[in-house]
């Protein structure tokens, strides 16, 4: 069965020391929910947040990997080198790195690959924008991001992949999707999946929603039955509003 899953994407933000402020405040949290929690931070904070959190239940994440194994990539960061330092899964495909770093969908499907390869997991991100929302245009165009960079794999990859919902003009805007919007698109997407690798799969893969999500929106949201979860942004800046959000489970 699917997982509930709260994953803090922190982004740039956080020198080191700011970074173990942030770790040892969400130690002393109290966690209430069964959901998985995962926190994002920097590449250069990376190691200190593993080794700090090697004994509880949080899993480090990357924000972004090359998709090439090594090489002549000046200032890029590759699945093997996550991997050596004990991080397993990774965010692709973040509306940020599509729109500031021209990530398409099929750069992303090398990444979807070399993580794969790798046996990381993925946290793979989509989401339309304003204006395809108001052109009406959100399913086809969510449908397509998820087509080209993840439909050339096999069934069993979606054991590793992780769906994130994400509206990019409900990102850091403090615009939410309402919770049967969010509802509505992630069913859409559940189906989407059942169209190609059957319903077992698509009901066995974490689809999470993202952009704005706050400790009084997220048990609405995460209350919408096809809804496993979110990506959590400003709020997972501040440990008492990242853990009021992930114990809205
Ligand atoms: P936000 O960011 O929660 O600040 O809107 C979400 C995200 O970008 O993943």
């Amino acid at each position: 069965m699917r997982k509930n899953i709260v994953a803090g994407n922190w982004k740039m933000n956080n020198g080191l020391s700011q970074t173990q402020a942030l770790i040892s405040d969400i130690k002393k949290q109290t966690q209430i929910s069964d959901a998985e929690v995962m926190i994002a931070p920097s590449f250069t904070n990376l190691w200190h947040a593993f080794e700090a959190l090697r004994q509880d239940n949080i899993e480090v994440v990357a924000q972004n990997m090359h998709f090439a194994e090594n090489g002549a990539y000046t200032g890029e960061v590759s699945a093997g080198m996550l991997q050596s330092i004990g991080v397993k899964t990774v965010i692709l495909g973040h509306s940020e790195r599509r729109a500031y770093y021209n990530e398409t969908d099929e750069s992303l499907a090398k990444k979807v690959d070399a993580a794969l390869a790798n046996h990381m997991r993925i946290i793979f991100c989509f989401g339309e924008e304003l204006a395809d929302r108001k052109a009406g245009n959100e399913e086809s165009v969510v449908e397509s991001q998820i087509k080209n960079a993840l439909f050339h794999l096999g069934a069993d990859a979606f054991k590793n992949i992780v769906l994130a919902y994400e509206p990019v003009w409900a990102i850091g805007t403090g615009e939410t999707a309402s919770p049967d919007q969010a509802q509505d698109m992630h069913a859409f997407i559940r189906k989407t999946l059942a169209n190609k690798y059957g319903k077992e799969v698509a009901d066995n893969v974490s689809i999470l929603y993202g952009g704005s999500v706050k400790p009084n929106n997220a048990k609405e949201i995460f209350g919408k039955p096809d809804v496993d979860g979110g990506l959590i942004g400003g709020a997972s800046l501040k440990a008492e509003d990242f853990y009021a959000i992930v114990n809205a489970f």
